[in-house]
């Protein structure tokens, strides 16, 4: 079993708090010309992000792999208006369309196998949205040929777990390697007094990273311009360029009012 294998505690885990949703939504805000009415989510897990902007008045769709996810995703959503749909983030499908913006953070574009897999999905997100809007992707660039020292990504404590008890959450980087494209993430967590949970779960997967110029040159194929570039340990600070081993990024992307 892994964490993912228990949608509503990973949705408790994984809740951003008031301060990362008001930094999104000051993003998104400084490119699109109106404030967003429909927005979805191409990898929504259980709805993480599709909340708060549900919760202020906005239509949200939601797709993810997981059927468990999608079911979460349901049960946070259940009073406001919504579509959720079970598939692959290369070839989305909702009923609605010409969506203002389109969120994927923590990098979760990287579980899609290659360069192909990764045009095909940006060209999906680029043909549901209306002209003008809004594509905030967030993405691990990385050049250099590898790094293998463990590097702690994110921890965080919980004193109050859906289902009772108490908790530690660590994410890790296991190592990245230019060569493969790719970084090994490990996900602990620990627990105490949670019937669901056993005591301690580990679980690795690899997520692909990006060649800062083969990323402007994939971005550019899929008819996107690149509008902000923020790195995420410095969320304030908006950047020039994709550089070299930027790491991980959070980028603005707009289809052309004239498309
Ligand atoms: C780290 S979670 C992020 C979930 C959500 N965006 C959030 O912020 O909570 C990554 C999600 O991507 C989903 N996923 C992985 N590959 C996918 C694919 N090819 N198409 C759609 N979803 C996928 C997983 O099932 C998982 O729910």
């Amino acid at each position: 079993m892994t964490i993912y294998d228990y949608p509503s505690i990973y949705a408790s885990l994984l809740s951003p708090n008031d301060l990362m949703i008001e930094e999104i939504q000051r993003w998104i805000h400084q490119v699109l010309d109106a404030p967003p009415k429909k927005v979805m989510d191409p990898a929504c897990g259980p709805g993480t992000w599709l909340t708060p902007f549900a919760q202020q008045g906005c239509y949200v769709a939601g797709n993810d792999l997981r059927s468990a996810m999608i079911n979460e995703a349901a049960k946070q959503l259940k009073e406001f208006p919504h579509e959720l749909r079970v598939g692959d983030m290369r070839k989305l499908s909702f009923r609605e369309r010409d969506f203002d913006a389109c969120i994927n953070l923590d990098a979760s574009i990287g579980h899609l196998p290659d360069e192909e897999a990764i045009l095909e999905h940006l060209q999906s997100v680029y043909q549901l949205l209306r002209p003008g809007g809004v594509y905030l992707v967030g993405m691990i660039v990385f050049d250099t040929f590898a790094e293998h020292d463990p590097a702690l990504l994110y921890t965080e404590d919980f004193r109050h777990l859906e289902g009772g008890g108490e908790g530690r959450l660590r994410y890790t980087s296991l190592f990245r390697d230019a060569t493969q494209r790719k970084e090994r993430i490990q996900v602990e967590l620990w627990t105490r007094g949670n019937k669901k949970l056993p005591g301690y779960m580990i679980e690795t997967y690899d997520l692909l990273t990006f060649p800062a110029q083969r990323l402007k040159s994939l971005i550019e194929q899929s008819g996107f311009r690149v509008a902000q570039i923020y790195d995420i340990d410095d969320p304030e600070l908006e950047l020039q360029d994709i550089e070299a081993d930027a790491g991980d990024l959070n980028l603005i992307l707009q289809r052309p009012h004239q498309s």
